[in-house]
């Protein structure tokens, strides 16, 4: 469902020189998987996500997505994706529903598709109680929640979500991780980006290890444990890049 081709993204910063934000990366999700790209800060999880999403213009490589191909036909990729990033904005004024509102419309959805839709979403997300509620009176979960819920409104079959859980109390992340794991259920393929282990550890049918730009292994945790003959993937993660270093 998502298939990278030797991706890659260097940066030129006038300070820093050449940054090799995403060395090239291949990787091959399967539908209805769920698939944790794991790294810490600085890895180049945001922007492996944001070439894939159509914002940023590869260096060198490609992908393909729902059959599309990245470069050569971009607008159906992002009819193909939901693309969640750390800086998707909300309107202030708005609420929950109308927020949907809006954005079913410029999806062109019809506006009973858009309702039904809607509250699909508010109940999967435990939204029901503030979608009424404009979004300057929401707490940081429930306006995050109000954007995951912009980014999938228009039910495309892949969800490329970077670090959903960043900053979020225990109760909304576990909102969030239940849905992810409901929506891989009906058949969604998910790739998202994180940096607590446990999250990947619950989560994932398979996790990438991202360190540097690189994808280190990409493998299922009982997998990656045995590579390493670790327990915690803390560790594993650490055998890894002592290995890479
Ligand atoms: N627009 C940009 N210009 C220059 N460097 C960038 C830009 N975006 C990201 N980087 C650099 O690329 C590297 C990877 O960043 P990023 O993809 O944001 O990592 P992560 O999301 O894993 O924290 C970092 O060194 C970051 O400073
Ligand atoms: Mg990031």
């Amino acid at each position: 469902m998502i298939e990278t081709q030797a991706i890659s993204k260097t940066f030129h910063d006038p300070k820093r020189g050449e940054i090799h934000a995403v060395r090239p990366v291949s990787i091959d999700i399967g539908q209805g998987e769920i698939f944790g790209l794991l790294g810490p800060n600085g890895a180049g999880k945001t922007t492996l996500l944001r070439m894939l999403a159509t914002v940023l213009t590869p260096t060198s490589g490609s992908a393909t997505i729902n059959g599309f191909n990245l470069l050569g036909d971009p607008e159906a990729i992002k009819k193909s994706i939901g693309f969640l990033s750390g800086n998707t904005r909300l309107y202030n004024r708005l609420t929950p529903r109308e927020i949907l509102s809006y954005f079913g419309a410029l999806h062109e959805m019809p506006p009973d598709q858009i309702r039904t839709r809607s509250d699909g979403i508010f109940q999967m997300l435990e939204m029901t109680e503030f979608a009424d509620r404009r979004i300057e009176k929401l707490s940081t979960g429930q306006t995050q929640k109000t954007s995951i819920a912009r980014t999938i409104l228009h039910d495309p079959p892949v969800y490329i979500l970077d670090e959903p859980t960043l900053g979020l109390d225990i109760l909304t992340s576990r909102t969030i991780i239940r849905f992810i794991r409901e929506s891989a259920q009906s058949g969604k393929t998910i790739l998202f980006s994180t940096h607590y282990m446990e999250e990947a550890e619950m989560l994932c049918d398979r996790i990438g290890l991202l360190h540097e730009g690189q994808i280190l292994d990409a493998d299922t945790i009982e997998n990656l444990r045995l590579k390493k003959n670790r327990t915690h993937l803390a560790d594993v993660f650490m055998a890894y890049i002592e290995e890479a270093a």
